[in-house]
């Protein structure tokens, strides 16, 4: 995909609260094991630096350092509640829309801070589309559904091309064609779903984050979305969170291995290609995990 020029994403004034505040302090760390974070080679679409997270007093994430591929699928493993929704959400800024949050270190978006002061939040959740556990299109059409954002954004360009276009994409096409003016939330639970998908992709995004985008689907319907994931990384750029390690060894290029420790503050335990991590994990922890011994 061709370099986006990041500066569109600061508006020319705009005032807003900054929920970062670099000098905060540090949870006690929890080394990983040595060389169990990798540095993916590829060029890196995102970059974190020592990103921490709070909820109020409780701290939730501590001192991730990683970076995310372009154009590949990066899962997020860990057992629930170390953090891989709040990380997730850190990297479009979903999180500010909860108050009383604190981020600590950076999120490098193409090399833009997207915490600094001069960035539009707005305009990075554009570029930065996010897809939830339950599909959740709204009580409209199908056509209403997929142009929904893209009518949001004001695009002036051709909106049954677009739907069309984003239905493809989302490999929804052939099964609602005859149907657009239906409501959307008559689909199948699969179906829903690959709608919210063609809805992130009709704003035009560079990202897509994915939080359990199967865990309310059938195995038929999740392996339909599996095989969409892949199609859709030549394209774009995935991140998914999911509980389900088959799924995270067949979509995945890359694996991270998140942990909480002892105050509930989740670590980057083992960040590796998704082959070595399930083969060779470096990490006693990491291996704990993926053969079920926890979590
Ligand atoms: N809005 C919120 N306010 C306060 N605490 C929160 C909020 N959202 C999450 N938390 C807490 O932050 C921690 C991390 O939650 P998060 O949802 O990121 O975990 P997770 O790894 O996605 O878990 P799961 O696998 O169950 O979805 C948990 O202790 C959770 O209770
Ligand atoms: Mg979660």
């Amino acid at each position: 995909m061709a370099e986006l020029d990041t500066s569109i994403l600061r508006p020319p004034t705009m005032e807003r609260p900054d929920v970062r505040d670099a000098g905060a302090a540090l949870a006690p760390s929890r080394e990983p094991a040595v060389d169990a974070i990798l540095r993916p080679s590829e060029p890196a679409l995102f970059s974190l630096t020592d990103l921490s997270f709070w909820y109020g007093h409780k701290q939730v994430l501590a001192n991730i350092s990683m970076s995310f591929p372009m154009n590949k699928v990066t899962a997020l493993i860990g057992p629930s509640g170390c953090g891989k929704s709040t990380l997730l959400r850190c990297l479009n800024r979903m999180n500010d829309l909860i108050r009383g949050v604190r981020v600590a270190g950076r999120v490098e978006y193409r090399g833009q801070d997207i915490y600094a002061r001069d960035i539009d939040p707005v305009e990075v959740r554009r570029r930065i589309g996010m897809v939830f556990q339950k599909p959740n299109p709204f009580p409209k059409s199908i056509y209403e559904n997929a142009a929904f954002g893209a009518r949001v954004n004001g695009y002036r360009g051709n909106m049954d091309e677009l739907v069309e276009r984003s239905l493809r994409q989302a490999a929804l096409w052939d099964e609602v064609k005859d149907d657009l003016k239906q409501i959307g939330l008559a689909l199948s639970g699969g179906q829903q779903q690959r709608l919210c998908i063609a809805r992130a992709l009709a704003v035009q995004p560079d990202v897509i984050l994915m939080d359990e985008p199967c865990s309310a689907l059938d195995p038929i319907a999740t392996l339909k979305i599996e095989d969409l994931i892949r199609e859709l990384v030549n394209e774009f750029t995935i991140i998914i969170v999911t509980h389900n390690m088959q799924q995270a060894a067949r979509v995945s290029d890359y694996t991270a291995f998140v942990l909480a420790d002892e105050a509930g503050a989740g670590h980057l335990i083992e960040y590796g290609t998704t082959h070595d991590l399930f083969t060779t994990p470096k990490d006693r922890r990491t291996e704990e995990y993926i053969t079920g011994r926890f979590g």
